[in-house]
């Protein structure tokens, strides 16, 4: 099968298994990500496309928020892309940038262009006008507060005290998008970040403004 058969039958395979999924981690996330990665592999021009288009696509079927397991995403990407007739080097690669994508994911010795491009458009979705949709979204999704002044941010939280902690959505700007424009891997990802990240501040600043009652 060519390389952009396979990539339009993993999107229609993405769509299916996102289907019904929780609004900030759906199938326009998974497209988004491939848009993004498609937009720094070319000014960039490092990488495998076809490795970067499959790994965005599949980066978030079975999410290890919502599943347990940081593996069964990658097991199932695998299986899929096997059944298409991908290539052993090229399922092994998309796997691993799968298991080591994630921003808790500390246990990372996995190191490739595909991988930075990927990490950095996964990362980007978190920013912006769209970050801030999705952040609002899994909010509501989880039941937390908007806001709340007397509730602060924490930060050097482990894994599992990340996941169960009863913040607000606004807190989640610090403890994790603001953070995010410092740990961009290429030059063209943390352009764009550096953008969406002002683009919070001022946000933020019209949030506050608001919740005062000042304007
Ligand atoms: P991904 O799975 O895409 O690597 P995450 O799972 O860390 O990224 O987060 C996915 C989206 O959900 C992000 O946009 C993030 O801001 C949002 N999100 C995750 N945790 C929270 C939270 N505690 N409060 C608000 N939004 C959150
Ligand atoms: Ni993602």
């Amino acid at each position: 099968m060519q390389d952009l058969d396979v990539i339009k039958k993993t999107r229609e395979f993405v769509k299916k298994e996102l289907y019904l999924s929780e609004p900030g981690h759906d199938f326009w996330h998974a497209e988004r990500v491939f848009r993004l990665s498609k937009l720094i592999y070319e000014k960039e021009m490092m990488g495998d496309f076809t490795v970067i288009a499959l790994a965005s696509l599949l980066h978030d079927i079975s999410d290890s928020k919502f599943c347990g397991d940081d593996s069964f995403g990658s097991e199932k990407a695998g299986s899929f892309l096997l059944s298409l007739g991908v290539s052993n080097d090229i399922v092994f690669h998309v796997r691993n940038i799968i298991e080591n994508i994630s921003f808790h994911n500390g246990k990372s010795d996995f190191f490739s262009d595909e991988f930075f491009i990927v990490q950095d458009a996964d990362r980007l979705d978190a920013l912006g006008a769209i970050g801030i949709a999705r952040a609002f979204s899994y909010g509501g999704f989880k039941g937390t507060e908007m806001y709340n002044p007397k509730i602060k941010p924490r930060f050097d939280m482990t894994k599992e005290e990340y996941r169960k902690h009863k913040g607000t959505t606004i807190n989640h700007f610090y403890e994790k998008l603001l953070l995010l424009k410092d740990m961009m891997n290429t030059n063209t990802g943390y352009e764009i970040a550096q953008a969406r990240h002002r683009f919070m501040l001022g946000f933020l600043n019209e949030f506050y403004s608001e919740f005062e009652g000042l304007k």
